[in-house]
């Protein structure tokens, strides 16, 4: 949440701070804010909204020709998403510029502090008591570097703060506490960032930091210590995705650029797990005696990514005969849950920053239990601190929304089911080796969807003034369901709701009227009982008036009956249905996104990496 990036180099700040906010737009756009730095000169300009807003602008602004600045863009939390709020927010002689990202928990009692010593604060965020806090410091005789330590030791909560002073004009001071931030070292200049997209067009040499660390950027040097000011040291890493992964290459929509990769992203995500008839995960600090020992398993995680894991949990309980639970993160650690050390905690995330999701990490690591990463982002908390890592490689999501993201998941899932059947024993070798041979048939499989979606999208052309949408699904059709109404939601803005479809009778049915879209993901015949009930099910809705769009395997007669709209899935194995079941379903929230003139890359009120509780 949140985009930041600091510039310390030759080149005009200004420049370099705009194209790397550009890049982080993703992370929040309700405000966005730079300052640039010369020396006795603090130059701040901010604007509530897009980027475009703070744009326009600087075009009528006479800005100094600074080359070390910060920029910003905001996705709120304490204080309206205007002018006034958005940052860099200044200390009270307008010397220390900062920006933040996270939630400063105890800022209304410094707030307080600073009121009755005579301050005025100028806006209503938590982050405007650190500017003046780190500007008292320096005005008391420390270094922005020394002031950086001290004031974070009096914060509390989640921050990543990054600051310039004009006093110290050559330098850009930065902290973080469980927010991301990395550093990039170029020849001659250095950046500090969110996210390495802000800057891999200029280096791809990276430093990630690590918790409650400060770190110091010359154009020429790196500093990094712990609050205390012991010295400490930052990881370099080398980037090595391609810059056009981040750019939406002819797309009008990064989401539509993302929905095609989706085949190539699997196919990624497959390679080279399956070595001389064994599975191999990215990174295990497990012993297979540990993983015998494991009772349990409890998938961690929020919004798409709990999607994924509750298409997971089919596929784990039945490979591995081991008891799972789904649980959204945000609830997992306020319910006491019962965990040991022979529990499996399973948190899924795409960004591996996802708050929820690490505080309930960290919680299951207290109780001792096994903790396991699924992620997208090489580096991020949530692997750091996890026992064992699968990454998925789905590339860089631009789009708020998440799409290959998600089926990258599902099929790490897989994996890792299946690796623990291995390791356990629950799966003979050829047994996995079938089920990796099926699952490296889902890139193809899902690239026919996509050769076949044109009317999906017309549809949602044609559903575009319609206010209320159902899906339904059964077994891993059900989460499908789920998902489908959730990208609907957060895309489209229209009422979605996702249903077991044996539960409709139990309320839910009374909603439907004359007219009103009815998704269905049939199960495959193969599932009998199963399939057939679906039947009664879309039966049940039709009477009622429903338009059926049902989503079912090709050749499925049986139900082609009962579909006003049929959409035909390729036939895949029950377990793996759901990686081909979606993607119409992401197809249709983004045309309908598009055909009632939404923003489908940056849906109002969202970001894509949600670091705050
Ligand atoms: O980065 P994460 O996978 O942890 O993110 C979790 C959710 O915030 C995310 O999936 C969100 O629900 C998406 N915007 C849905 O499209």
């Amino acid at each position: 949440m949140c985009g930041i990036v600091g510039y310390v180099g030759a080149q005009p700040a200004l420049d370099v701070v705009m194209a790397g906010l550009r890049c982080l737009e993703y992370r929040g756009y309700d405000s966005a804010g730079v300052a640039l730095v010369t020396t006795d000169k603090m130059f701040t300009e901010k604007r509530a909204g897009k980027l475009a807003n703070l744009e326009k602008a600087l075009v009528d602004r006479e800005h100094p020709t600074a080359t070390t600045g910060i920029g910003h863009t905001r996705w709120a939390t304490h204080g309206a998403p205007n002018d006034h709020n958005a940052h860099p927010h200044l200390g009270p002689g307008g010397r220390v510029a900062v920006v933040h990202n996270g939630i400063i928990e105890n800022f209304a009692a410094l707030r307080q502090q600073l009121e009755s010593a005579g301050h005025e604060l100028r806006s209503e965020t938590d982050t405007e008591v650190a500017a003046y806090l780190l500007e008292l410091e320096t005005t008391r005789g420390a270094d922005l570097t020394t002031a950086m330590r001290s004031v974070c030791q009096r914060l509390e909560g989640a921050f990543t703060l990054v600051a310039t002073s004009s006093d110290e004009p050559d330098r850009v001071v930065a902290a973080r506490r469980n927010s991301p931030l990395v550093v990039g070292i170029g020849d001659e200049e250095t950046f500090l960032a969110s996210d390495v997209a802000a800057f891999i067009t200029h280096t791809r040499e990276a430093m990630e930091l690590g918790q409650d660390q400060v770190v110091t950027i010359t154009s020429h040097d790196v500093e990094v210590t712990d609050f205390a000011g012991m010295p400490a040291q930052g990881r370099r890493f080398h980037v090595d995705w391609d810059i056009v992964a981040a750019e939406k290459s002819g797309y009008d929509y990064f989401m539509l650029k993302e929905i095609a990769e989706q085949p190539r992203a699997l196919a990624d995500t497959l390679l080279g797990r399956f070595i001389g008839g064994r599975l191999a995960l990215d990174e295990m600090r497990l012993s297979d005696d540990e993983l015998r020992e494991i009772s349990k398993i409890i998938i961690v995680a929020c919004g798409t990514a709990f999607h994924a894991g509750l298409i997971a949990k089919y596929a784990i309980e039945h490979w591995t005969r081991i008891p799972c639970e789904v649980e959204l993160a945000s609830e997992f650690r306020y319910r006491d849950p019962i965990i040991d050390r022979d529990t499996m905690v399973i948190a899924i995330s795409q960004s591996g920053e996802t708050m929820d999701t690490l505080m309930a990490l960290r919680h299951a690591r207290e109780q001792r239990a096994k903790v396991l990463a699924i992620s997208n982002t090489n580096g991020s908390t949530i692997p750091r601190e996890s026992d064992a890592v699968l990454y998925t490689h789905a590339g860089p999501e631009i789009a708020v929304a998440s799409t290959k993201a998600f089926l990258t998941q599902i099929i790490a899932c897989h994996l890792l089911a299946l690796y623990l059947a291995q390791v356990r024993g629950t799966k003979f070798g050829d047994e996995i080796g079938e089920i990796v041979h099926q699952l490296e048939q889902v890139p193809q499989a899902v690239r026919d969807v996509l050769a076949t979606v044109e009317p999906v999208r017309e549809l949602a052309r044609e559903l575009r003034d319609c206010t209320s949408v159902l899906f339904l699904g059964r077994h891993v059709g059900y989460p499908v369901a789920l998902e489908g109404a959730l990208k609907l939601k957060e895309l489209a803005y229209m009422h979605a709701e996702g249903f077991a479809a044996g539960e409709l009778k139990h309320g839910p049915i009374a909603m439907i009227d004359e007219g009103m879209p009815v998704f269905v993901v049939v199960p495959p015949r193969a599932r009998g009982v199963l399939h057939d009930k679906m039947i009664s099910n879309i039966q049940e809705t039709r009477v009622r008036g429903a338009c059926t769009i049902v989503l079912a395997e090709k050749g499925d007669e049986k139900v082609a009956t009962y579909a006003d709209v049929l959409i035909p899935l390729p036939v895949l194995p029950t377990l793996l249905q759901p990686l081909v079941a979606t993607v119409p379903l992401q197809v249709f929230s983004c045309e309908m996104a598009a055909a009632r003139d939404h923003d489908v890359d940056q849906p109002r009120n969202l970001a894509k990496s949600v670091t705050v509780e």
